[in-house]
C-alpha cells in the first residue's frame, strides 16, 4: 500500500529537507503577514491583544482544518505575537507519560506547546493533559503496583495549541479544556495567488499575475501545494522556458505534472474513475476505495476527500461515497442516473 504519498506533487504533508527548508522562509511570522483565513485570524488577533493587555497567557487554541491550510505556522505566529518561545510536538510521537511530563516542565511562563495531529494522541496520555491545561498541575504516578505514588507538579501557565485534520475525533472532555476553537478551510483562488506573489518575491522567481492566477487555480485551495507548484513550476521555466512565468508557462509546466484544470492529480483522478467504473458511482464505503486504490484510508479521509468534496466532485452520505455528476463530466464520463441510490431515494420518501 502506497503511504502517505510523500512523493505526490500536490499532497499536503512536506516532502524533503529541502522544502522544509524554504517553506519555513516562506511562513508568515506575525498576523499581519498573514494572508486569508479571515474568519479563524480576525479573532485570534483579538484575543491575542486581549491577553497580552492583561499581561496573561492566551487561552488553549484548538486549530481543525486540512492539511497544509496554516496551522502549524499559526501556532508559531501565536508564539511570535506573544512573545514567547513554542516547542513542538505531535500526537503520535508521544509515546511515554514521561515525554510529556518533560516537554510540559520544560516550558516557561506564557510558552507555547504545539501538539500537531492530536487526535492521535493515546488515550493514557490525554488524560495528563486534562489537569495540566485546567488548573496547570502535572499529576504523575511513580513507580507500580502498592508502591506507586501520585506526586503533583505546578506548571507555568502555558498555551497548548492543538492542531487537527479530524476535529470529529477529539475526545469531548479534551475538546471542552480549549477556550479558543478556529476552523481553517480551504482558501479561494485570489487568497492563493496572493500568497503565491508573496512566495515568488521571497525566492527571487519573476512571475506575472496571470501565471500566479494559473498555479493557485490549480492548488487544490491549499498553501502548501501553491508554493510546492510554485517551485516546481519555477524549475520548469528556468529549464524549458525563459525562466519568467506566465500564463502560457504556468498551464505548460502544470499540465506536464498531469495536475489538471481543478488541482487533481492522479490519485484523485483513480480514485474518482474506480467509483465510476467499479461501483457504479457509489455509494461506496471508504475501506473498499482503499483496497481497491491501494491508498491508506486516513489519506483518503484526511487529505484527498475533503478537497474533491469542497468542489463538489465527491459526496459523503451514511451509507458511503458518492461520485457526482460535475465529476462524471470532468472525467469525461457519461453520466448514468444510479439506480441504487434512487431506490434508496424512494425508500426513505415512501416509507
Ligand atoms: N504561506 C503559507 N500560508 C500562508 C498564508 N496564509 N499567508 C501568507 N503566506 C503563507
Amino acid at each position: 500500500m502506497t503511504k502517505a504519498t510523500d512523493e505526490r506533487i500536490i499532497t499536503g504533508v512536506l516532502a524533503d529537507s529541502e522544502e522544509q527548508a524554504t517553506e519555513l522562509s516562506l511562513r508568515p511570522k506575525y498576523l499581519r503577514e498573514y494572508i486569508g483565513q479571515s474568519k479563524a485570524t480576525d479573532n485570534l488577533g483579538i484575543f491575542m491583544k486581549a491577553a497580552k493587555s492583561r499581561g496573561e497567557s492566551l487561552d488553549h487554541v484548538l486549530l481543525h482544518g486540512p492539511p497544509g491550510l496554516g496551522k502549524t505556522t499559526l501556532a508559531m505566529i501565536v508564539a511570535n505575537e506573544m512573545g514567547v518561545e513554542i516547542k513542538s510536538t505531535s500526537g503520535p510521537v508521544i509515546e511515554k507519560s514521561g515525554d510529556l511530563a518533560a516537554l510540559l516542565t520544560g516550558l516557561q511562563e506564557g510558552d507555547v506547546l504545539f501538539i500537531d495531529e492530536i487526535h492521535r494522541m493515546a488515550p493514557a496520555i490525554e488524560e495528563i493533559l486534562y489537569p495540566a491545561m485546567e488548573d496547570y498541575q502535572l499529576d504523575i504516578l511513580i513507580g507500580q503496583g502498592p508502591a506507586a505514588r501520585s506526586i503533583k507538579l505546578d506548571l507555568p501557565r502555558f498555551t497548548l495549541v492543538g492542531a487537527t485534520t479530524r476535529a470529529g475525533m477529539i475526545t469531548a472532555p479534551l475538546r471542552a479544556r480549549f477556550g479558543i476553537n478556529l476552523h481553517l478551510d480551504f482558501y479561494g483562488e485570489e487568497h492563493l495567488r496572493e500568497i503565491i506573489l508573496r512566495s515568488a518575491k521571497i525566492l527571487n522567481v519573476p512571475i506575472d499575475l496571470a501565471g500566479a492566477t494559473e498555479i493557485a487555480r490549480r492548488s487544490r485551495g491549499t498553501p502548501r501545494v501553491a508554493n510546492r507548484l510554485l517551485r516546481r513550476v519555477r524549475d520548469i521555466a528556468e529549464v524549458l522556458h525563459s525562466g519568467e512565468i506566465d500564463a502560457p508557462v504556468a498551464a505548460d509546466a502544470l499540465d506536464r505534472m498531469e495536475v489538471d484544470k481543478f488541482g487533481l492529480d492522479e490519485v484523485d483522478r483513480k480514485m474518482l474513475t474506480t467509483i465510476i467504473e467499479k461501483f457504479e458511482g457509489g455509494p461506496v464505503g471508504v475501506s473498499t476505495i482503499s483496497a481497491a486504490i491501494q491508498e491508506e484510508k486516513d489519506a483518503i479521509e484526511e487529505m484527498y476527500e475533503p478537497y474533491l468534496i469542497q468542489i463538489g466532485f465527491l459526496n459523503r452520505t451514511p451509507r458511503g461515497r458518492i461520485v457526482t455528476r460535475a465529476a462524471y463530466q470532468h472525467l469525461g464520463f457519461p453520466f448514468r442516473v444510479n439506480e441504487k441510490i434512487m431506490l434508496a431515494e424512494q425508500n426513505r420518501l415512501f416509507s
